[in-house]
């Protein structure tokens, strides 16, 4: 009779340490692949980041980066914290400078966004043509109203993709395209674009990102050699480059006459 409980505890020691490394084995698992979940959810963050936040969608494709510009067109002001007397003293005034001899004037700002160049040019004593802003999203180009009501007669807006400007060659006195060759998917082709509707003595106002995203940029943008090479071979003149804002180099050139 005493015999039955050793025999119980005999048979019962085997299972608890099956039973213990069984139960090991499923929390080592289970932890593997919380740790494997948590890890993808950060690459897939990480990825989402740096695509749709430095890359700001370019490498989805046109539609991607319009709808994010879209959306954000409220708030880009806001970011961008334009500075007046900067602006005026890098673009506005430089600008109307050079085309003060230029009367009637036509200007086109490509990927204007909100409008900062025709805002700070307008306010520029010296300069009284006109500007269009181009820009393929339709809400950055609603808020250039906001900003550019007192100059409404000398303002239009078209919505286009840059890639393929609705104007005749020769048409414009100065083209700029500021912050937004990056995010075309043929840049080359782009900035011949450009100068396609520039009028032979024209000036060309073109940013390059430079800085320290460059690297996430892969593709997108310019060493400035490159950036120099490209302008010379679109056939400009009186090239010069110059560190601009934090992270842009800003080249003005001209189309020979
Ligand atoms: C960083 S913002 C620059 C806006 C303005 N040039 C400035 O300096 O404030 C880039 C602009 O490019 C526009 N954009 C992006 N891809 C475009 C495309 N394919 N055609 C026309 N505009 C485009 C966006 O809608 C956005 O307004």
């Amino acid at each position: 009779m005493q015999a039955q409980p050793n025999l119980k505890r005999q048979s019962s020691q085997p299972r608890r340490l099956t039973d213990s490394i069984y139960n090991r084995f499923v929390q080592a698992t289970t932890w593997l692949i919380v740790g494997a979940l948590t890890a993808g959810a950060l690459v897939l963050a990480g990825l989402a980041y740096w695509e749709l936040v430095i890359a700001e969608g370019a490498h989805l494709g046109q539609r991607v980066v319009v709808l994010l510009y879209d959306w954000a067109a409220q708030r880009y002001e806001f970011i961008k914290k334009f500075d007046a007397e900067y602006e005026d003293r890098a673009l506005g005034q430089p600008l109307a400078l050079a085309l003060r001899r230029t009367t009637p004037c036509h200007v086109l700002d490509v990927a204007a966004g909100t409008g900062r160049l025709a805002r700070s040019l307008l306010s520029q004593p010296a300069f009284a043509g006109a500007v269009v802003n181009l820009d393929l999203s339709r809400a950055m180009l609603l808020h250039t109203r906001h900003h550019q009501a007192q100059h409404e007669r000398r303002v239009h807006r078209v919505q286009s993709p840059a890639s393929r400007l609705p104007f005749a060659d020769d048409t414009f006195h100065a083209v700029s395209f500021l912050e937004a060759l990056e995010f075309l998917p043929d840049r080359k082709a782009a900035a011949r674009e450009a100068v396609r509707v520039l009028r032979p003595g024209g000036w060309l106002l073109l940013s390059n990102r430079v800085g320290p995203d460059v690297p996430w940029l892969s593709g997108m943008t310019f060493s400035r050699p490159e950036f120099l090479a490209m302008l010379s071979e679109l056939g400009l003149c009186e090239i010069d480059v110059q560190p601009w804002e934090l992270d842009y180099d800003l080249a003005w050139a001209r189309k020979p006459l």
